[in-house]
C-alpha cells in the first residue's frame, strides 16, 4: 500500500480554487496571482472571486456587499450564550463554539438548494468577524458593539473590536492581510472542511470544524507564537544564539517552513511590505528589526533545508501594530480562510465522493475473551 503520512504530496480531490507553485513561491486564486488581488482588490470581492470563481461585476459585488452588510448582526442568543462563556477562555474556541452554533437557527437539511448555499456563504462571510469582536467586548466585561453600516468590511470589524474608528489606511492594509489569508489549497483546515462537508452535514458544522483545525499550533496557531519567539529574543543581537539553540534542540520555529514552499512564502513577503507602509506612518515596531535579523541568521541555516518564512512570520506584526490582541490573530487568520473554506464546500457539494480513507493496521492479532478473573496475573504485563 502506498502509506504517506498526513498525505503528504497525495492528490485527494481536484480543484479549481488556487494553485500553489511551492517550487517558485507562486500562489494564484482562481488563476490570479496574490500580488495582484493583494494590490487591486478587497476582501469581499475576492471572496467572491474565490466562492463562485469570477471576478464580480461592479453590480454584483455592490449587491454582495449589500448583503453582507445587512447579516452582520448576530442573534442576542448567540451574544448571551458568549457571555456565559468563561473571559480566559481561548477566542478560537469561543469562534468554533459561535459559528457551530450558527446552525441552529438555519435549516440543515438545504445544502442542494442554491439559495440556501448564498445564504449560508452571506450569513458566515457577515457573523464571523462580529463573533469575533464580541468575544473580545464580553471578555473585557462590555456589551459587544454593533456593527456600523456606514463602514466597509474591514473599518468595521476593527471599529467593533478596537470601539473607535481606525485610520483607513490601516483599515486598507487589513483588508489586504485578509486577502493574502483567505485561501491555501488543502491545508489541514481546509481539508477538515472538506471531509466534514462530504458528509453533506450543515455549513456551520463544516466552519465549526475547520476553525478547531486552525486553532494548532503548527497551523493557524503559529502567528501568536511567532510574536512570544520575537519577544523572547529581545533584541537583533540575540537572534543567532535563539536559533542555534533551536536548532540544537530540534525545536521547530514557528513562522518557519511550509509543506508546499520550499522558498520564503510569497504571502511573507507582501506582508512585510504592508508592515513597513505600517510602520511608516504609524511609527516602528522595534520588534520587526529582531524578525528581520532573526530571518537573515536562518537563512543559511534553515534555508539549505528549504525552510523559509512563511505566511504567520510577519502577519502578527501588523496585526499588533494595528492595536489587535495576540489571541486574537488566528481568528483574524479565521475571519479571511471563511472565504476559502466556503470555496472548498460548495467546491466538495459539486462533485461529492465522502472522504474515508484506508489504514495500515498494526494492532493485535485476533484472540481469545479473556474474563476478569483471569486478569490480575496480567497486572505486570
Ligand atoms: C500555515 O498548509 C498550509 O498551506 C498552511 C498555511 C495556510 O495558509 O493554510 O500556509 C498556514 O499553517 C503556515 C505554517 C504555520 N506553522 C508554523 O509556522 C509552525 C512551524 N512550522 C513547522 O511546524 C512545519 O514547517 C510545518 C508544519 C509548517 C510543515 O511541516 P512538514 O511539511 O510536515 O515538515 P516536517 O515537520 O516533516 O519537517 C521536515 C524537516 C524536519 O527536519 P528533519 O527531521 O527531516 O531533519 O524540516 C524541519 C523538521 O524538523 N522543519 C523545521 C521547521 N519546519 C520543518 N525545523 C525548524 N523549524 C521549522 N519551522
Amino acid at each position: 500500500m502506498n502509506f504517506k503520512p498526513g498525505l503528504e504530496g497525495v492528490p485527494v480531490t481536484h480543484s479549481s480554487i488556487c494553485d500553489i507553485d511551492g517550487l517558485n513561491g507562486k500562489l494564484t486564486y482562481r488563476g490570479y496571482p496574490i500580488e495582484e488581488l493583494a494590490a487591486h482588490s478587497t476582501f469581499l470581492e475576492t471572496t467572491y472571486l474565490l466562492i463562485w470563481g469570477e471576478l464580480p461585476s461592479p453590480q454584483k459585488l455592490r449587491d454582495f456587499e449589500a448583503e453582507v452588510q445587512m447579516h452582520r448582526r448576530v442573534s442576542f442568543r448567540v451574544r448571551d450564550m458568549m457571555k456565559c462563556f468563561p473571559a480566559t477562555g481561548h477566542p478560537m474556541d469561543a469562534l468554533q463554539s459561535s459559528a457551530a452554533s450558527l446552525g441552529l437557527f438555519y435549516s440543515r437539511r438545504a445544502i442542494d438548494n442554491p439559495q440556501y448555499v448564498y445564504d449560508a456563504v452571506v450569513r458566515l462571510i457577515a457573523k464571523i468577524p462580529t463573533m469575533v469582536a464580541a468575544f473580545q467586548l464580553i471578555r473585557k466585561g462590555q456589551d459587544p458593539i454593533q456593527p456600523r453600516d456606514d463602514l466597509a468590511y474591514s473599518a468595521n470589524f476593527l471599529y467593533m473590536l478596537t470601539e473607535r474608528e481606525q485610520d483607513p489606511l490601516a483599515a486598507r492594509i487589513f483588508d489586504r492581510c485578509l486577502i493574502l489569508h483567505a485561501e491555501h489549497s488543502l491545508n489541514a483546515s481546509t481539508f477538515s472542511a472538506r471531509v466534514t462537508a462530504s458528509t453533506l452535514t450543515d455549513p456551520y458544522a463544516v466552519i465549526a470544524s475547520a476553525v478547531g483545525t486552525l486553532a494548532g499550533p503548527l497551523h493557524g496557531g503559529a502567528n501568536e507564537d511567532v510574536i512570544a519567539m520575537l519577544e523572547e529574543i529581545g533584541v537583533p543581537g540575540r537572534a543567532s544564539e535563539y536559533l542555534d539553540q533551536a536548532i540544537d534542540k530540534k525545536r521547530k520555529v514557528m513562522g518557519f517552513g511550509h509543506r508546499e514552499y520550499r522558498v520564503k512564502d510569497p504571502r511573507a513577503s507582501i506582508l512585510q511590505e504592508l508592515a513597513e507602509e505600517l510602520f511608516a506612518r504609524f511609527g516602528k515596531d522595534e520588534m520587526y528589526d529582531v524578525a528581520t535579523a532573526f530571518e537573515k541568521e536562518a537563512q543559511d541555516r534553515l534555508g539549505p533545508k528549504g525552510i523559509f518564512p512563511n505566511v504567520d512570520f510577519y502577519s502578527g506584526l501588523v496585526y499588533r501594530k494595528l492595536g489587535i490582541p495576540r489571541d486574537l490573530f488566528t481568528p483574524v487568520f479565521a475571519i479571511s480562510r471563511v472565504a476559502g473554506w466556503l470555496a472548498h464546500w460548495r467546491e466538495q457539494l459539486g462533485a461529492n465522493r465522502i472522504f474515508r480513507p484506508s489504514q495500515i493496521y498494526t494492532g493485535e492479532k485476533v484472540r481469545e475473551w479473556l474474563p476478569l478473573e483471569d486478569r490480575d496475573a496480567m497486572e505486570n504485563v
